[in-house]
């Protein structure tokens, strides 16, 4: 781990002390991050009763919307600041400060830098737990703490806690079932079978003892009505060209069991559109499932009318009916359709696919191109686990799956020689889950949603959310098995414990069978595309503006049952920057989209979701920040996507980004702030939405017009 030793500008002169001892702050203000998850108070020993201080946390500078290091633990930039600290002289052999982050159990002890009396930066962290300790030290560079701790602290995550209350609440409200932590029960009077619980976590008592207020819904058909799924075509368009586009249900088998799930011309993913830059393509859809549906051209600046979000572009077309679409592509990227009605539905049950839009300048060369769609289903014992019919299961975190597809298959898999350059154009098409993606092998980040980034970047980790698109470079040496995996953190409520979860999703086999790779010496340049740079420079420009317009991301539900509304504000004590997997399955399902909504509210005129109306003209640039509430009963991630133009997220709780790429979709993970700057260049009626598909259906969605 790097613990690099930077003195901040601006310190005071050793001995200057600032007048008023250094403090977090209470509650989140609008635009700001909150105080309690980036900050943590240093309380003075009596070794030097007089010290004060706190350490800051700042998201790692990072080209992904969460920091996270490739075990999926928050990146932490830290900063102290301290008053009160004596000559270190007066409490022995010593000459300086040091400052140290430790885990709860004291191993292993990070050195942070030197500190003293002002403010400090200090280097980044990666901890699941700490603890902070200043010792006054004989060397600055001290491989261990010598003397007596001063000042010490404990991480916002420090607050998670066991709890006995859920567990008592529970059981109380359970009744005779109460006791019963593991069962999953078997089919109850109303249809639902609780939903599997994650094996990592530990089931609060008496909650599988709730059920949503809805109807489960399964697709009405028997697996040998429908075709079996085809592996998905690439289709090659021209400006001009015309395609027919057809939602419908397919069989999929997915381990030795039949599946009816829906596809776009029987393939899932849907068909791989690949089309020049600025092309125009007809899309004649229709509508061969049954429910009303739309198609979504998402992330491209298309018109309007095409957008395909029912009652604000056009009406649903109904099962059977049709919908000629015009998509024209004017920036190079990867892009993916999807419906946008009951899309917790549609989409999860395998209605979606990419496109490629090709550009004269591409990246630099590879030997293969992998354009993979990343996705969970969940299932339980008895196959698919229902939906529900009249609205949204699991409102309040997203419906999280147990089982992931990379490309529709659970053992997704690449054969390539040795001295391989493997591009792969990632997109998450899941509800709810992130991704935090390590490939084993060096891997580089070159583009993102509309574009390339101003610099090619070295990754240990991809951190992809709901609707985000990345582009990485991945060199493959010698031969081996490569296995790409998803390792992520989750918390478990009841013990307060964070527990690791790793789950192997495809696997690249490096064979001498196939001839060499003859691009792995493409992965070395680290490329800085002249016309992006110069792009971004104009915009940079535009980044030290004034904020134009906010937006504060939070929820209400008034009417959860009991013990339901009782457990959740028991967890409010500390919410990690982003929920990577579904650790409270039962509870969550049992939220539906009727008693939770999902905010997003104008601070400076109280409007919310629809009632929003803000208004743009075409050419304006636009800053929008956007903070995610955690004074919400409960908080976390949104992965926030604006139809029909692109922005830039120029800041992260008010630290600039030093890396960017345009946008369509940028997750603000709780209790952060993200400031876009967004370009209104394409007019029209647009959405603005959190892709979290639960959180759509539960409110969270508004409609901006530029003119
Ligand atoms: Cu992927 Cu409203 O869109
Ligand atoms: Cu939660
Ligand atoms: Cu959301």
């Amino acid at each position: 781990m790097l613990l690099a030793l930077v003195l901040a500008g601006g310190s005071p002169a050793p001995g200057q002390t600032p007048a008023a001892p250094p403090a977090c702050g209470e509650r989140q203000d609008v635009g700001r991050p909150a105080p309690d998850l980036h900050c943590l108070p240093l309380l003075p020993t009596p070794a030097a009763p007089e010290a004060r201080g706190v350490v800051r946390l700042e998201p790692a500078l990072s080209p992904f919307g969460v920091a996270v290091d490739p075990a999926g633990v928050p990146r932490w930039s830290l900063s102290l600041e301290a008053t009160g600290l004596p000559a270190p002289g007066e409490l022995g052999p010593y000459r300086t400060w040091v400052a140290w982050a430790t885990t709860p159990l004291f191993a292993p002890v990070l050195r942070l830098g030197e500190v003293g009396n002002g403010t400090w930066a200090l280097g980044p962290v990666a901890l699941d737990k700490f603890v902070i300790l200043v010792t006054p030290e004989a060397t600055p560079v001290a491989d261990a703490p010598a003397g007596t701790p001063v000042l010490r602290g404990t991480s916002p995550s420090m607050a998670l806690q066991p709890h006995e209350l859920p567990a008592l609440l529970g059981m109380a409200v359970g009744g005779a079932e109460g006791g019963d932590g593991h069962r999953h029960g078997g089919p109850s009077g109303d249809g639902w079978t609780p939903p599997p619980m994650h094996a990592a976590t530990t089931m609060v008592p008496g909650m599988h003892a709730a059920r949503p207020d809805v109807a489960p819904w399964l697709p009405p058909w028997r697996p040998d009505e429908v075709p079996e799924a085809r592996p998905r075509e690439v289709v090659t368009l021209a400006d001009g060209d015309s395609l027919a586009l057809t939602a419908m249900p397919v069989r999929k088998t997915i381990g030795g069991r039949a599946l009816v799930l829906l596809g776009f011309n029987g393939q899932i993913p849907g068909p791989l559109l690949v089309v020049p830059e600025a092309a125009t393509v007809q899309v004649r859809f229709t509508n061969r499932i049954d429910r009303p549906t739309t198609v979504h051209w998402h992330g491209i600046r298309l018109d309007n009318r095409f957008d395909g979000v029912p009652f604000v572009t056009q009406d649903p077309v109904p099962p059977g009916g049709s919908f000629l679409y015009r998509v024209r592509f004017p920036d190079p990227g990867i892009y993916w359709y999807h419906p946008h009605h009951r899309e917790d539905v549609a989409q999860d049950l395998g209605l979606y696919g990419n496109i490629m839009v090709r550009s004269e300048v591409g990246y630099g060369p590879a030997d293969r191109e992998e354009v993979l769609v990343l996705d969970d289903l969940l299932v339980g014992d008895a196959g698919l686990f229902p939906w529900g019919r009249e609205a949204a299961t699991h409102a309040l975190m997203g419906r999280f799956g147990n089982l992931a597809l990379v490309n529709g298959e659970p053992d997704w898999r690449l054969e390539v020689g040795p001295g391989s350059l493997v591009r792969f154009l990632l997109t998450d098409a899941a509800n709810a889950r992130a991704f935090n993606l390590s490939f084993g092998a060096p891997t580089k980040v070159v583009a993102s949603d509309l574009g390339r980034f101003e610099r090619e970047e070295i990754v240990e980790s991809v951190a992809i959310a709901p609707a985000e698109r990345y582009v990485v470079d991945v060199r493959y040496d010698a031969p081996g098995t490569y296995p790409i995996v998803n390792r992520v953190r989750g918390v478990d409520m009841v013990t307060g414990g964070i527990f690791a979860e790793v789950d192997t999703l495809g696997v690249v086999e490096v064979t001498g069978d196939l001839p060499p790779g003859r691009h792995a010496a493409s992965f070395e340049p680290l490329r800085q595309p002249a016309g992006v740079a110069a792009e971004m420079e104009r915009f940079r420009g535009f980044a030290d503006r004034p904020v134009d317009r906010e937006l504060v991301l939070t929820v209400r539900a008034d009417s959860l049952p009991f013990p339901l509304g009782m457990l959740l504000r028991l967890e409010r004590a500390f919410f990690p920057p982003a929920e990577w997997t579904g650790s409270m399955p039962a509870m969550n399902w049992a939220t539906t989209a009727r008693q939770v909504r999902w905010i997003l509210e104008d601070p400076a005129t109280g409007s919310q979701n629809m009632e929003i109306d803000w208004r743009f003209r075409v050419g304006d640039v636009v800053r929008i920040r956007l903070t995610n509430s955690r004074e919400a009963f409960h908080a976390m991630q949104h992965p926030i996507h604006l139809h029909g133009q692109r922005f830039l997220v120029v800041a992260r709780n008010g630290v600039p980004s030093d890396n960017l790429a345009w946008k369509d979709t940028a997750v603000v993970p709780a209790g952060q702030t993200a400031d876009l700057l967004v370009e209104m260049s394409n007019p029209g009626r647009w959405m603005l939405h959190c892709h979290v598909a639960e959180h759509l259906e539960a409110g969270m969605h508004t409609v901006i017009t530029v003119e």
